[in-house]
């Protein structure tokens, strides 16, 4: 395993370079097996795992299985020092007789302070924890105002509930000017963004401030200085949702031009370097020039292993150069 050091300027610790997604775990994912992986992932020297307070209300869960199964695995195991647990709050059910959505009426309870400290709470009861390493924002709150929403995460840090607060699913510009406002209040700001981000482009979409960007990562690189907290960039979905190993599977968010000709070219190249697809989608992103730290779901032991396989595949310059070459459009004809 490989580790690097994430912080937002007040406080920081190390987690391994894969972050182990738990989104299905307790419910897509049956107990035994969600547990073997999590076990599985700890022997390998993972130490980053990612949960939400919601997973996975939208497939008949009640929203806490995956923290509750957490906190019964680290309770068993007697781990909880050689892991670091992020988790998520903001996203689940404002009502919950309704249902959740990505689109308005998305019926998320939103990021007021009185939500995320009361939620940052049952989070740590769930998990069992008395510190919540990571906590994020799970979808940014445009009706609440900035400075209310930094305050709270500011306020948790400095009380030590929580380590290092995050955001996800934001614009960039909302990034940049929370972590100023954390700066005026004098609380930590922001050391983490979780974005969707695959080897495939996103299709664009007007209104959609979802997906890991050229300027979100030059903006993370520009961090980290006298002055300018770190911040690094974490990835959900990275293997596209199982997409870029089965190629009938469909490419949400990315169906255009260029999707099916870029994942030729991680076909190609994997057969090449002796590696599989998803190996080579996860090298590229942990070996980038700004690199992303991969938030990974998997739904066996196996599709764990193979994960654990790309943590060590340091792709050459040239191989590099291959992915990250765009494709020729097919002109049409005439
Ligand atoms: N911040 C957010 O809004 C947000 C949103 C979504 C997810 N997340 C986080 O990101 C994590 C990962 O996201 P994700 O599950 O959407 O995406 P993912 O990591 O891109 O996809 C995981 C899926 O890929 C498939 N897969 C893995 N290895 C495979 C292999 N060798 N061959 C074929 N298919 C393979 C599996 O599907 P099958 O189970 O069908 O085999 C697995 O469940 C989640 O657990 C969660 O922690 C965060």
């Amino acid at each position: 395993m490989r580790y690097r050091t994430i912080g937002n300027g007040r406080s920081s610790f190390d987690v391994s370079t894969i972050c182990l997604g738990t989104m299905n775990f307790g419910t897509l994912t049956d107990v035994d097996t969600s547990l073997a992986i999590l076990d599985r992932f700890v022997e390998a020297g993972g130490t980053f795992i990612d949960t939400a307070n919601n997973y996975n209300a939208w497939v008949g869960g009640h929203g806490r299985d995956s923290e509750d199964l957490i906190g019964g695995w680290l309770a068993d195991r007697g781990i909880r020092d050689r892991v670091r647990i992020a988790t998520k709050v903001g996203a689940a059910k404002e009502n919950p007789a309704l249902p959740l959505s990505n689109t308005p009426p998305t019926n998320f309870e939103g990021l007021g302070a009185d939500v995320v400290r009361r939620q940052a709470l049952e989070s740590a009861r769930h998990l069992g924890v008395e510190r919540l390493d990571v906590l994020y924002g799970h979808v940014d709150d445009r009706e609440t105002p900035l400075a209310e929403t930094v305050g709270a995460f500011g306020a948790l840090q400095e009380e030590g509930l929580v380590g290092i607060a995050g955001i996800s699913n934001v614009a960039l510009w909302r990034v940049v000017e929370a972590r100023e406002e954390a700066m005026r209040q004098g609380v930590g700001p922001y050391g983490l963004v979780q974005q969707q981000y695959s080897y495939v482009h996103p299709e664009p979409k007007l209104g959609r401030h979802n997906f890991v960007t050229p300027d979100l990562l030059d903006y993370a690189a520009s961090t980290g200085t006298v002055g300018r907290p770190p911040l690094a960039v974490t990835a959900y979905s990275p293997l596209h949702k199982g997409a870029l190993a089965r190629r009938e599977r469909p490419l949400f968010d990315v169906e255009h031009p260029t999707s099916r000709a870029r994942l030729a070219t991680l076909h190609d190249v994997a057969r090449e370097v002796g590696a599989t697809p998803n190996q080579v989608a996860l090298a590229w992103m942990l070996g980038a020039e700004v690199p992303v730290i991969p938030v990974v779901g998997t739904s066996s032991v196996a599709q764990l292993e193979e994960v654990l396989g790309a943590v060590e595949l340091d792709l050459d310059a040239d191989v590099r150069a291959r992915l990250d070459q765009e494709p020729r459009l097919q002109r049409a004809a005439a």
